[in-house]
């Protein structure tokens, strides 16, 4: 299938690592020029010499999205540099933080950072002529995985969030979705460092799932990316979840 990809201009937030590093490897594969950001200068300046190497159609910058005006200046001139935007994907979470210092992370990074990005995002993709937000939030938002944390409760604020904007950005042809992924296997990542140091509480989760696995991020970057594309073009405001049917509620 064409996704209708090719040419498009998209930004992802997080993508060193993880589900963003799946994501924009297959943004770029499909032939969309990108722009991605992490704090770690190191791993985003072995991303853009990766990128000259190979002469991929991507650039990578030093931000930290919890910083209102450096998220909203990096946008602003990744925009300028691309020559305009298709798709934005805010990706980047403070994580399953415990206490009241997780619940300020969650709502300034999970929550606000989307918000503040999708919404400047979203008139410059109009002015396009249209495309796509695709919001990175999480199983934890539909069921209590995560125990009770502020990562979870703004997951699911995202997803409703997600599902309001679709209602206001259709009118203006971009579309709006949520991704929800289940537990993901990131080497460097959290899951990663559980299957390192707690091995048994790694092997209890992989056994809560039907076919005894995690995900893998290419797995989520898929249902990520097609949501992006226009192959996707009448699909909007739903919540893609992609678990390997761990969540055992009825999907609507
Ligand atoms: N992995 C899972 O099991 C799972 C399951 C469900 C949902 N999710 C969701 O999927 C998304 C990605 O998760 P992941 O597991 O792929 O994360 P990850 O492996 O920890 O990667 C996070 C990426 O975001 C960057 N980042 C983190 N904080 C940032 C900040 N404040 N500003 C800019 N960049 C930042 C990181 O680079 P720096 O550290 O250098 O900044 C890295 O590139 C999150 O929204 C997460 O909630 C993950």
């Amino acid at each position: 299938m064409d996704l209708g990809l090719k040419g498009k201009k998209a930004i992802v937030t997080g993508g060193t690592r993880g589900i963003g590093a799946a994501i924009v490897d297959l943004l770029l594969e499909e032939g969309v020029d990108v722009s991605t950001c992490a704090r770690n200068a190191a791993e985003v300046e072995a991303l853009n010499t990766r990128a000259a190497t190979s002469g991929q159609s991507l650039h990578a910058s030093v931000c930290d999205v919890s910083n209102a005006a450096a998220q909203s200046d990096w946008i602003t001139g990744r925009v300028a540099a691309m020559g305009g935007l298709d798709i934005f994907i805010p990706n980047v979470s403070g994580g399953a933080q415990p206490g009241e210092d997780g619940w300020k992370s969650a709502f300034e990074i999970d929550m606000m950072a989307t918000v503040r990005g999708s919404e400047q995002a979203l008139p410059i993709i109009a002015q396009a002529g249209g495309g796509a937000i695709v919001i990175i939030a999480s199983i934890s938002g539909l069921e209590g995985f995560s125990g009770p944390s502020g990562y979870g409760a703004i997951k699911t604020g995202l997803i409703s969030y997600s599902s309001q904007l679709a209602e206001v950005a259709a009118a203006h042809n971009v579309r709006v979705n949520a991704v929800s992924p289940g537990p993901i296997h990131v080497d460097d990542g959290f899951w990663g460092k559980v299957k390192q140091e707690q091995p048994e509480m790694y092997d209890a989760v992989c056994a809560r799932h039907p076919s005894g696995r995690m995900g893998t991020t290419k797995e989520v970057a898929n249902a990520a990316v097609f949501l992006a594309s226009p192959a996707a073009s009448w699909v909007a405001g739903t919540n893609l979840v992609v678990d390997g049917s761990v969540t055992r509620r009825v999907q609507f």
